[in-house]
């Protein structure tokens, strides 16, 4: 009777002939990092977020960035040890065996694929005010989910579901496009947010910070969860992404040192843009104004301070900072899927390497499919808590593995050490654990039902077709 908890060593983990090829480098995995990194998070959920926590918005980005700048150390230690596609995905597999790491796995196909039609609705958003701007009218039944708006009738959200479409596509013609087409968009919308905290800053009016924290750490505010906690909990979606570095890891030059840096880097990097950013927004306006902006919170800034020649290159900067988070979430998905199907738990359809692009193109393809339905038919709240649980889920397992890792295998060689163990990772265990909390009931239950699908799949078709069974 073989065991759901059989582990694979290092040497098995990295004794796999790539067929990836091998490009990226340390700027590249940042730029990567920063492309997954700045999305939805920033340009629409501080809308939900400041009413939630008030101005003290900025501590809950800080809090949900001390969260991931402790569970990213955990991940970078990972990586150098096991520097293969798969992520979280692979480390487990290492340190827990087979049935946590399908877990993780499982866990992770919710982060990228439902986080990439998260910010698909997002972008969405932005994308149907631009083009009413220019007076184009997309019919409203077509612009969000059903039921999305009170009071509108809506059906289905058809930029959503195109968008994740066309990335679908550039992604399964292979790495070399991926990377030109990331590049430039991460560097118009790094430019784009420096542009906007430069136009913006003169227009902070300090008395909108008081009351500073409105409803406290935790709180109900008419029957809602409220606080920075809460907040927290939900803009934690912000920094979702820099771990999808660590999937690239078979397509990475030197990865035990470059994917560290790339990781830690961008999410440095982002932390201090939501700072600065989240701080002008609750200055420049009173948070209460933000109800009338949750698609595109940034414009009520601009109206605000009357620049409204600005709000139509920060849409633009949204809209291309958004495509490349749903390109590295999508990029990301189909490397985990890769990994899954290379090690059996998955059907194959899912790992076979097209012969020109070299890239996992059915997978690809299949899982863009399911990605743009539900950008399509989903409700963005009810997305991004999902995929927040399902995230910090898998945050919990990498610390957790990690503390294991220092007890069980002290010999292995390691690019990068986390420092601090095992306080680091008991802190971002500790940190995760908390906004999880400060998640709603209802995306705990729907979680226990994406988790018990997992376990079907696993017991009925991973276990009997795991590679493991014939070592
Ligand atoms: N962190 C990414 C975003 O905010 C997922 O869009």
């Amino acid at each position: 009777m073989s065991s759901i908890f059989r582990k694979k060593s290092v040497e098995e983990l990295t004794a796999h002939a790539t067929p990836l090829r091998r490009t990226l480098h340390t700027v590249d995995l940042t730029f990567l990092g920063i492309g997954a990194i700045i999305g939805t998070g920033i340009f629409v959920l501080t809308g939900k977020g400041a009413l939630t926590a008030g101005p003290a918005l900025s501590l809950s980005f800080l809090i949900a960035a001390i969260c991931c700048g402790f569970a990213g150390l955990c991940y970078a230690e990972f990586a150098s040890i096991a520097p293969v596609a798969g992520s979280a995905y692979t480390y487990s597999y290492l340190a827990f065996g087979e049935v946590i790491a399908f877990i993780i796995g499982w866990d992770l196909i919710l982060e990228y694929a439902l986080g990439a039609a998260t910010v698909s609705v997002g972008w969405s958003g932005y994308f149907v005010n631009l083009l009413t701007n220019m007076g184009i009218h997309i019919p409203t039944v077509l612009t969000a989910a059903a039921g999305t708006t009170v009071g509108v009738h809506t059906l289905f959200n058809l930029p959503a579901f195109l968008i994740v479409l066309v990335i679908t596509w550039i992604i399964s013609v292979g790495i070399n496009q991926t990377k030109r087409v990331n590049d430039t968009m991460v560097v118009v919308k790094l430019a784009v947010i420096i542009l906007f905290i430069v136009c913006t800053f003169w227009f902070v009016k300090p008395h909108n910070w008081t009351p500073f924290s409105p409803f406290g750490w935790y709180s109900f505010n008419h029957g809602t969860a409220a606080g920075i906690i809460p907040a927290a909990s939900i803009v934690f979606f912000s920094f979702i992404g820099f771990d999808s570095v660590a999937s690239s890891a078979e397509e990475t030059v030197n990865p035990s040192k470059t994917l560290p840096r790339g990781i830690l880097l961008s999410l440095l990097i982002s932390t201090i843009l939501y700072i600065i950013m989240t701080l002008i927004m609750t200055g420049v306006v009173k948070y209460t104004v933000f109800a009338k902006y949750l698609n595109a919170p940034i414009l009520a800034v601009l109206h605000e301070t009357g620049q409204t020649w600005l709000s139509i290159i920060v849409s633009i900067g949204a809209i291309l900072g958004m495509t490349t988070v749903i390109l590295v979430q999508l990029y990301g998905q189909s490397r985990i899927t890769y990994s899954m199907s290379r090690d059996g738990l998955f059907p194959k359809f899912f790992g076979e390497v097209h012969e020109r692009y070299r890239t996992p193109f059915k997978g690809t393809w299949f899982f863009g499919i399911v990605t743009a339905l539900a950008g399509g038919f989903i409700n963005l709240n009810i997305l991004a808590e999902l995929v927040n649980i399902g995230t910090l889920t898998a945050f919990i397992l990498v610390s957790a593995g990690i503390l294991w890792m220092r007890k069980s295998h002290p010999e292995l060689h390691r690019g990068f050490r986390a420092p601090g163990v095992p306080v680091t990772p008991v802190i971002a265990i500790v940190f995760c654990l908390v906004l999880i909390a400060g998640l709603n009931w209802e995306t705990w239950v729907r979680f226990a039902v994406w988790f018990l699908i997992g376990m079907v799949i696993y017991f009925v078709y991973g276990k009997k077709h795991s590679l493991m069974n014939e070592e």
